[in-house]
């Protein structure tokens, strides 16, 4: 008999959007976009790409790839910007359950999530919609990382703080409000100021940003923290930043609330979005932004990759090839290796 982890092996990354994009009128609309995002950040391809590959290192280089895109590092941390990560460690042990007891079959993805999803909630005394996002994300994880490093994980909750640390309700309305303006905001003269909510693996907090400013560009003004020290590529502030030109993809960024006050994608982030593999929606206003590239127009947030790189012809393929802007990158070294991983050498 297949056991679960030999079946789940049988889906691609196009089958778990499919199952995610079908089970989202049941996924409460907190984690709605989040969900989305973390199964871009997380991508399929990518990994069986590299796994599959002759020189890993060499593969990895080629694919200008920095900081850690594996989950098996994060097996409980790389979902921290889900509602749902407060109810990690039941999800894991209803996975794990699962893992037992699986009877082979050919189930639906979806009905597996489900499946999942509704053991937490009954343990949990919660409503399904609460966990369902988790349990896909917790169920993808398991088919990228194998049953002994799932298992062998703590199953640890970082602790809700801030606004998270509310209902789901009150941080769905909190994303939606923009910073006052005070008394004279109605004037046209003020230049409005908007705030940015961030949150990455090792990091979040809150930048301000002037009225239509790129979120890279108020990043960069944010010295509030050594960022480099949670983040070697975060050389100024918390947004990763290379070449600030939508040539890099350094600064990709999920956007959890606000996407609507954010500048339509012009064709130029389109065009880099697949270069990079970046998996962006083909929408005006999409959750998967470049931050150099995003202008916003009021309150946003967002969430930070652990990593970044450019594989999109290698892995996607279809791409065209990216028109660099040499001037504006800052080390030639990262710019030759890009010129190479997006023209697919
Ligand atoms: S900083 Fe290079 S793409 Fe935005």
């Amino acid at each position: 008999m297949t056991d679960l982890v030999t079946y789940l092996s049988k889906f691609n990354e196009a089958n778990w959007l499919a199952a995610v994009e079908n089970l989202l009128p049941c996924i409460h609309e907190v984690d709605r976009e989040a969900v989305q995002i973390w199964f871009r950040f997380y991508p399929l391809d990518l990994v069986r790409h590299i796994a599959a590959s002759e020189d890993r290192e060499e593969t990895l280089r080629g694919f200008a790839l920095k900081g850690d895109f594996e989950l098996k590092n994060q097996i409980d941390t790389s979902h921290h910007f889900l509602y749902g990560h407060r109810y990690w460690s039941t999800v894991k042990s209803k996975i794990e359950k699962e893992i037992d007891a699986f009877k082979g079959g050919e189930p639906e993805l979806a009905e597996i999530i489900k499946s999942v999803a509704m053991q937490a909630s009954n343990k949990l005394n919660i409503e399904r919609q609460m966990v369902v996002a988790i349990s896909a994300a917790g169920l993808a994880t398991l088919n990228q990382v194998g049953i002994d490093a799932f298992k062998a994980a703590a199953g640890e909750v970082e602790k809700p703080t801030g606004i998270m640390s509310k209902s789901a309700e009150a941080v769905i309305a909190e994303r939606k409000k923009d910073d006052s303006q005070g008394i004279l905001g109605f004037l046209k003269t003020i230049d409005k100021k908007f705030s940015v909510s961030f949150s990455g693996i090792n990091s979040a907090g809150k930048f301000s940003l002037l009225n239509a400013e790129e979120i890279a560009s108020a990043s960069q003004k944010d010295r509030s923290h050594a960022w480099q020290e949670q983040d070697e590529r975060c050389w100024e502030g918390p947004v990763p930043i290379e070449c600030t030109s939508a040539s890099c993809g350094t600064c990709w960024v999920g956007v959890l609330g606000g996407r609507e006050k954010l500048s339509d994608v012009a064709p130029r982030e389109r065009r880099a979005m697949k270069v990079f593999g970046y998996n962006q929606r083909d929408e005006e206003k999409p959750f998967l932004r470049l931050a150099c590239q995003a202008e916003a127009g009021g309150n946003v947030t967002i969430v930070i990759p652990p990593w970044n790189g450019v594989f999109g012809k290698k892995v996607r393929g279809n791409v065209e090839e990216l028109e660099l802007e040499p001037a504006t990158t800052s080390a030639r070294a990262l710019r030759d290796t890009i010129a190479s991983a997006a023209s697919g050498e």
